[in-house]
C-alpha cells in the first residue's frame, strides 16, 4: 500500500475515530503513545432531555459532527493527510447506527489515502488508554468500569485479552445512572452520586453481591433494586429519605465488590500491574480505595486522566497501535460489529 512503511523506521501517525455511543471523537497519535490531538464532541446535552442515549439521535449527531471533528483533529495535530500512516476506528461493541458512521468515514479515508485500516475493539481502547500515560507490565489486570461494560480482563502478554469476570446484568455506570435517576439527578448521574456519597455523614447499609465464592462476575441489578426499595419503604412510612446516606451506601457496596474481586484476581494471577479504565474510573471513591488496596498489596496501579477515561479516539489509536506494530490490518469491507467479542480481537502474533 502506498502510504505504508515499516513500523519503527520513522515517526508514524495513526488517525483514529470513535463513534460507538454518544461521543464523536477523532484523534491523531504519534508512534502509538504521543497524543497530538484528541477531539471529543459530546452529545450529552441532547440525550439528557430523554434521560439516556437515544440510538437514532446518536447516529444523526455523529453524521453531523464527524467531518468537522476529523478536520479539527488534523488541524490541531499539525500533520497533513499525507502524513497519516493508518486509520483506526471503533468497530464494536456499541450502537450499530453510531458505529456505522465512524466505520464508513474510516473506510473512505483509508481508501482515499491508500493506507491500512485497523478495526478496533472499544474495550481494548479503554484498557490501552493506560499506555498513553505509562508503561504496562505484564501480566496485568484491567478493571473495566463504564456505562456499558463491567469486566475484569487478564492480559497475560501485550494485546492478549482474557475476560475472567463480567457483569451478569447492569454495568456499573448503568447502575449509577439508574440510581441517580431515582435520586432525581440528570443523566449521566454517576458523577452526582459520587459527589453526594462523598458529602454524606451517614450510610444506609445495602447488600453486597459477591455471587459464588470463586466467581469474578458481577451483578448490580439487585443493589439498584435495594436502593429503590429503600426509597419506597421510607415514602410509605412518611419519612424523608436521606439521599446522601443512600448514595454512600450504594457507592460503598459497589466499591467493596469491584475492588474486592479485582484484588483477589490480582493475587490469584500474580499480576504486575492493575489498570483501571472506563468512564466510572472517574469515581473518586473507587480511585481512592483501589489505589490504597494496590498500595497495600504492592501492585502498581495505572489510571488514565479523566479525559482518557471517558470515550475518546486517542484510546482507540492506542489499542490500534498493537495491530499496527504487528502489521495486522483490516479489510476494506470491514463491518461494524455491535456485539464484538474482546478476546477474539487479541493480537495474532507476540
Ligand atoms: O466509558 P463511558 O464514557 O461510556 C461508555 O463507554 O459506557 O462511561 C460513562 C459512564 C456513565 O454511566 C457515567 O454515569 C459514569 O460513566 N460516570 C461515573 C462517574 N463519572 C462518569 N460513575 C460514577 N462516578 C463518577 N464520578
Ligand atoms: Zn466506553
Amino acid at each position: 500500500m502506498g502510504g505504508t512503511q515499516t513500523p519503527g523506521a520513522r515517526d508514524y501517525h495513526l488517525l483514529a475515530i470513535e463513534t460507538s455511543c454518544d461521543e464523536t471523537s477523532a484523534a491523531v497519535v504519534r508512534n502509538g503513545r504521543e497524543v497530538l490531538a484528541n477531539l471529543v464532541s459530546s452529545q450529552i446535552d441532547t440525550h439528557r432531555q430523554f434521560g439516556g442515549v437515544v440510538p437514532e439521535i446518536a447516529s444523526r449527531k455523529h453524521v453531523e459532527s464527524i467531518t468537522v471533528i476529523l478536520e479539527e483533529a488534523l488541524r490541531k495535530s499539525g500533520i497533513g493527510l499525507a502524513d497519516v500512516d493508518a486509520v483506526a476506528v471503533t468497530q464494536g461493541p456499541g450502537l450499530v447506527g453510531a458505529l456505522l458512521v465512524g466505520v464508513v468515514a474510516a473506510k473512505s479515508l483509508a481508501m482515499a489515502l491508500d493506507v491500512p485500516l485497523i478495526g478496533t475493539h472499544h474495550i481494548a481502547g479503554h484498557i490501552y488508554a493506560n499506555r498513553l500515560v505509562g508503561e504496562i507490565h505484564y501480566p496485568a489486570l484491567a478493571l473495566v468500569v463504564s456505562g456499558g461494560h463491567t469486566e475484569l480482563v487478564l492480559l497475560e502478554s501485550e494485546g492478549r485479552f482474557r475476560i475472567i469476570g463480567r457483569t451478569r446484568d447492569d454495568a456499573v455506570g448503568e447502575a449509577y445512572d439508574k440510581v441517580a435517576r431515582a435520586l432525581h439527578f440528570p443523566y449521566p448521574g454517576g458523577p452526582h452520586v459520587d459527589r453526594l456519597a462523598a458529602e454524606a455523614e451517614g450510610e444506609i447499609e445495602l447488600p453486597r453481591a459477591w455471587l459464588e465464592p470463586e466467581s469474578y462476575d458481577f451483578s448490580f441489578s439487585g443493589l439498584k433494586s435495594a436502593v429503590l426499595a429503600e426509597i419506597n419503604r421510607s415514602r410509605m412510612k412518611g419519612e424523608t429519605v436521606n439521599f446522601a446516606s443512600l448514595a454512600r451506601g450504594f457507592q460503598e457496596s459497589v466499591i467493596d465488590v469491584v475492588t474486592g474481586k479485582a484484588m483477589r484476581a490480582a493475587a490469584e494471577f500474580g499480576v504486575r500491574q492493575v489498570l483501571l479504565c472506563g468512564g466510572v474510573a472517574a469515581n473518586r471513591g473507587l480511585r481512592e480505595r483501589l489505589s490504597r488496596l494496590c498500595g497495600e498489596a504492592g501492585v502498581p496501579l495505572l489510571v488514565p486522566p479523566l479525559s482518557l477515561c471517558t470515550d475518546n479516539a486517542a484510546m482507540i489509536a492506542a489499542a490500534a497501535d498493537l495491530k499496527w506494530r504487528r502489521g495486522e490490518f483490516s479489510p476494506l469491507d470491514l463491518k461494524a460489529d455491535p456485539q464484538m467479542p474482546l478476546e477474539a480481537w487479541s493480537v495474532a502474533s507476540e
